[in-house]
């Protein structure tokens, strides 16, 4: 994810810059850029690629100054490359940002009525602009004005070549610390940058600012009233930080969980017509009216997330699906009738398997998406047009928060594409409301990780466990039993819960820890006579029922609660408390939950 460093001292500051970005890059990143204030004008330096190659890039003599900003980019809006990569400069303004300005096209339209031409494809360029427009002799003041105007996230570094030695710093949903020092004080999206100078901080919270000076710290908020703060000191040390105080990056990314799912809808409901806009799509009306077929593309975790799709896609979209794994896919002979699209999803978008396979589709003259976290990947590039999911970078090995924003994603497209053939805008609308309540769901969840790990206590040395699932709990059975067997070496299997009488249930005794969802949906009367064939054979029974459920907690040796929710949007909610017992067993057992064995996060080979 992005990241931002701002110091202003008195001691040259490029190389402090560096260092600061250097400390981000464990957050992911594909470009990065600093910029520096001199008597003459602002310095701008910016390049594709890693820090290293930024420092060996960097005309050190020309970069001196003690006053300056540094980015580090993940790329969001248009492709990593040296123009879109931040600081963004305008005239006298040059502006680092992390978030997504949601109006920026038509700000930018606004602005190029006035004589403003842009160079990038960045939301970020367009607020340098308007923070420039609006600037009349107080940075401050134009910020201000600017903000006002702005819809979306933001965290903030704005500097101006008339105010030297002061660095304006803004946040609404994009974290932003301020460091207080001797003689210098910083700015940071993440306390990791500064660290090596303070451990003193202001964390700044949403709609306040903050402005910076070599010997003052002033914050206050977006209509320029003080806000005091406190100082806290930072006890952590850099290691804790990066991974946001948790032990392992798969905790962090399935805590942040509730976020991401947030960042993957945001700005694309209109909840108010039951409707969803996809930009990246790039397909009109008539378009999306005519697919007749949807070939899903995938492997591993994403294959998953695509048979979650299949359940959505064919129930409310009425489009038939069929999801494959991308690695025999391309090795068969597929047939593409006129109106099949393939739909391509990996976190990465660079799993060799389903490039190729996306590749042979196209060969074979579909129309093809791709659903990539990775902004630039090959197959955000190759594919004709695509929807990204946002999860920022997912640096555990095992995917948590990737599932869940590619299960938004096909949610969302599942309305929109429902809504152009059969469904209700009232339906629509309650997809939609209930949506934005997930986050808050998921966090209700997450809160339970106590009682989980209770369970996990009890069932770390078993050595198989099974899973079941039906209707879209299905693929989350099989996606609880992948991230328990990839992270803690244990043998589990996933199965659809009415499958389990043609052959599993001879391996059901009271040494089998059974995993059933049996959240209260369409398929909740079936399941339950699942749960009894399992108890009559006195396997260990760990139910995710819903809320106040008491039929099936009365038959299980454990019980987990979900809050309740719409049947199209369970799955984004079972899958959590799956991940968590995953995560707790392993970390029992003693094991590497980040970097597990034999295991890749991109696997760019056969
Ligand atoms: C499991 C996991 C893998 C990936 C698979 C596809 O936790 O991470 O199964 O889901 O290798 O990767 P992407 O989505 O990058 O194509």
């Amino acid at each position: 994810m992005c990241g931002i460093v701002g110091i202003t001292g008195s001691r040259e500051v490029a190389p402090m810059l560096i260092e600061g970005l250097r400390r981000l890059e464990y957050r992911g990143y594909d470009s990065a850029g600093i910029a520096i204030q001199q008597p003459g004008g602002l310095r701008v330096h910016k390049r594709q690629g890693k820090i290293k190659d930024l420092e060996v890039d960097l005309p050190w003599e020309e970069m001196q100054g003690i006053c300056g900003i540094a980015h580090t980019r993940w790329a969001t809006h248009g492709e990593p490359n040296r123009v879109n990569a931040h600081p963004h400069q305008f005239g006298p303004v040059a502006l680092a940002h992390n978030g997504i300005i949601e109006n920026f096209s038509s700000l930018k339209i606004q602005l190029e009525k006035k004589g403003h031409e842009f160079l990038s494809e960045t939301d970020t360029e367009v607020l340098a602009h308007l923070i420039e427009d609006q600037y009349d002799g107080v940075l401050e003041a134009a910020v201000q004005r600017a903000l006002k105007l702005v819809e979306g996230t933001y965290g903030i570094a704005v500097i101006h070549e008339a105010e030297p030695g002061k660095i304006v710093g803004a946040r609404r949903g994009s974290p932003l610390v301020v460091g207080v020092g001797k003689g210098a004080n910083y700015l940071a999206s993440d306390v990791a940058a500064i660290l090596g100078h303070t451990r003193q901080v202001i964390y700044l919270d949403d709609w306040e600012m903050v402005v910076i000076t070599p010997d003052d710290v002033v914050t206050t908020n977006i209509n320029n009233e003080a806000v005091a703060k406190e100082v806290e000191e930072i006890t952590w040390d850099l290691d804790q930080i990066q991974k946001g105080g948790y032990p392992y990056y798969m905790i962090k990314e399935i805590n942040e969980q509730p976020m991401t799912i947030h960042d993957a809808f945001r700005g694309r409901i209109l909840p108010d017509s039951g409707d969803v806009k996809l930009g990246g799509l790039q397909l009109t009306d008539w378009e999306l009216r005519n697919i007749r077929r949807i070939i899903i593309l995938a492997c591993g975790t994403s294959w998953h997330a695509g048979l979650v799709g299949e359940y959505l896609l064919e129930e409310y979209a009425q489009i038939p699906v069929e999801v494959e794994y991308a690695s025999e896919f391309r090795y068969r002979s597929p047939i593409i009738d006129p109106g099949t699209i393939c739909l391509t999803i990996s976190q990465s978008g660079e799993t060799i398997d389903t490039l190729e396979a996306m590749r042979e589709a196209k060969r074979r003259g579909a129309k093809t998406i791709g659903i990539t976290n990775v902004v630039g990947s090959t197959i955000a590039r190759e594919s004709e047009c695509g929807v990204y999911i946002h999860a920022g970078p997912e640096i555990g090995v095992a995917s948590t928060k990737a599932f869940t924003s590619q299960v938004t994603i096909l949610t969302l497209l599942t309305i929109l594409l429902g809504r152009r053939n059969n469904l209700s805008a009232e339906f629509g609308m309650r997809v939609l409301q209930e949506l934005q309540r997930i986050p808050g769901k998921i966090q209700k969840m997450l809160d339970m990780s106590d009682d989980i790990l209770r369970i996990a206590e009890v069932y770390k040395d078993h050595s198989n466990f099974l899973y079941l699932g039906r209707g879209p709990n299905f693929p989350i059975a099989l996606e609880g039993a992948l991230k328990l067997k990839e992270i803690s070496y244990i043998h589990a299997e996933g199965y659809p819960a009415a499958e389990m009488k043609h052959g599993p249930i001879a391996l059901i005794d009271p040494n089998m820890p059974v995993v059933v969802l049996c959240s209260r949906d369409g398929s909740y009367e079936k399941i339950k006579g699942n749960v009894q064939e399992v108890r009559a054979r006195k396997g260990k029974i760990i139910s995710v029922v819903t809320e106040g459920d008491e039929e099936i907690a009365a038959l299980s040796d454990h019980v987990i609660s979900i809050p309740e929710t719409l049947d199209m949007l369970t799955p984004l909610v079972t899958v959590i408390p799956l991940q968590l017992l995953a995560y707790h067993i392993a970390v029992l057992r003693g094991e590497d939950v980040d970097q597990p064995r034999n295991l890749a996060k991109a696997v760019t080979v056969e």
